[in-house]
């Protein structure tokens, strides 16, 4: 009983002056320091202070125990770590170009009685190395499954790859995350895999790695993809409407990839190729009737074959020569470029007619708003001179045929 006793009033003396003191909890010898985040290579600052020295001296010292500085005093030669600033309340120092190694418990004390002590941990962050992209065997084909690896290493804590092609994120695999030979940063690797088309061809795809060390520059590595495909051909006339007696050149352009070099023309209905040409222009040096018909081209490279076809109507020069309206309507396939040209026509007539039209009706409206003002001038004229109703309206009629006319009235 009496032992307890003894030990309650310990307690109540110690709270007593505790409180005496201000507060409970706050120890003004008490140091205070900051966790740190910093990027490998870069600088970091380590502030420690105090509101009441007690005439004693800050110290800092590392993860390893090892002072690095006693108040002003430098302890380890690490030309890296310098003194920011040292007074009776505060030790502030510095450590550049950090590495992965300085990262830990980092202990700030004041050799007080008792000793007090504040730890401030030190996170190195690592910065990821440029991806690497591999799995591209150059050129693709279109339709084939592409299957691409990214990695990058150096990353703490690992780092995020992501994907994009044409501009367009791109769905990866989940990545795979492993420990470098350091022990203490990482190698993430990611797969992707689509279909390639040819829409695809010269397409970039990229791979980006983001990180908290790199906040505002991710880095990416990008490839250029080559889808090769089948040719697509089609057939363009120079001039594109021609006439009996045109030099006529069919150019068969195929795109494609690689760029189509074998071309073969042929006219239906006659199976042997025609001999004339063997690349991509089939040449009229002057164009005949017996010359229409459908001409097919069709380009091949290492991926296929593609055909396009013409049709060529040669006309009589002498009909081309004659721009019958109705014939030109009647037109089947230029119709569309020829009519609309003739509706232009009309259409310009019209307007210049219906303009004229306007002019016209313009002038006649003025005219006779004139006319209606001398009018009733010879009317009121007429009405004062006349010695009654009728024969002012007689004499507003014949207003305009002047005085002579009135006195004939008169008589
Ligand atoms: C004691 O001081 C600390 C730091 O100044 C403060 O956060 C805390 O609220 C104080 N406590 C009391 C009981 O006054
Ligand atoms: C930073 O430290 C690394 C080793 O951790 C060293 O290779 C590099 O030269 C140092 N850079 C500077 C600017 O001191
Ligand atoms: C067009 O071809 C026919 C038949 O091949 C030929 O008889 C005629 O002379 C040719 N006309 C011209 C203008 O070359
Ligand atoms: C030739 O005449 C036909 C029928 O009149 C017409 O369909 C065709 O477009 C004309 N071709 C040219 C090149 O004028």
């Amino acid at each position: 009983m009496l032992p307890s006793a003894t030990g309650v009033l310990v307690l109540l003396g110690s709270f007593l002056i505790a409180t005496s003191r201000g507060n409970l909890s706050h120890d003004r010898s008490q140091p205070t320091t900051q966790d740190e985040t910093v990027v490998a290579g870069n600088k970091v600052i380590l502030r420690c202070q105090v509101e009441d020295h007690e005439e004693s001296s800050l110290q800092w010292s590392n993860p390893a125990q090892q002072t690095l500085y006693f108040g002003e005093k430098r302890a380890l030669r690490d030309n890296r770590i310098q003194l920011e600033k040292s007074t009776p309340y505060e030790l502030t120092i510095s450590i550049d170009n950090v590495s992965l190694a300085d990262e830990g418990e980092y202990t700030c004390s004041i050799f007080t009685m008792p000793v007090r002590t504040a730890k401030a941990i030190v996170t190195v962050l690592g910065i990821p190395r440029k991806p690497l992209i591999s799995g591209y065997k150059e050129p693709l084909k279109d339709g084939q499954t592409v299957r691409l690896t990214c990695v990058s290493s150096g990353s703490k804590p690992a780092a995020q790859l992501r994907w994009h092609k044409g501009g367009k994120p791109l769905a990866g695999k989940d990545p795979e995350v492993a420990e470098d030979s350091n022990g203490k940063t990482f190698t993430v690797t990611s797969h992707v895999e689509f279909v390639v088309t040819k829409e695809d061809n010269g397409v970039d795809v990229s791979c980006t790695v983001h990180h908290a060390s790199l906040p505002n520059m991710a880095t990416s590595t990008t490839l250029k993809i080559e889808v090769f495909y089948v040719p697509i051909a089609s057939i363009e006339p120079v001039p594109a409407y021609p006439r009996e007696g045109d030099n006529l050149k069919l150019l068969c352009e195929g795109q494609g990839n690689p760029v189509p070099q074998e071309f073969m023309w042929r006219k239906e209905g006659i199976d042997t190729p025609l001999i004339e040409s063997q690349d991509n222009i089939l040449n009229f040096p002057y164009l005949n009737k017996s010359d229409s018909g459908t001409y097919i081209c069709s380009a091949t490279n290492i991926m296929g074959t593609s055909e396009a076809k013409y049709n060529l109507a040669v006309n009589d020069s002498s009909d081309a020569v004659h721009l019958n309206p109705s014939a030109t309507q009647k037109d089947a396939s230029p119709v569309a470029h020829s009519s609309s040209k003739y509706h232009a026509i009309i259409g310009g007539v019209v307007a210049v007619i219906v303009f004229l039209l306007l002019i016209l009706l313009i002038v006649l409206g003025h005219y006779l708003i004139r006319h209606k003002g001398t009018y009733l001038t010879h009317e009121a004229k007429g009405s004062d001179d006349a010695p009654d109703a009728d024969t002012a309206i007689i004499n507003a009629e014949g207003g305009q045929t002047g005085s002579d006319d009135k006195k004939e009235y008169f008589i």
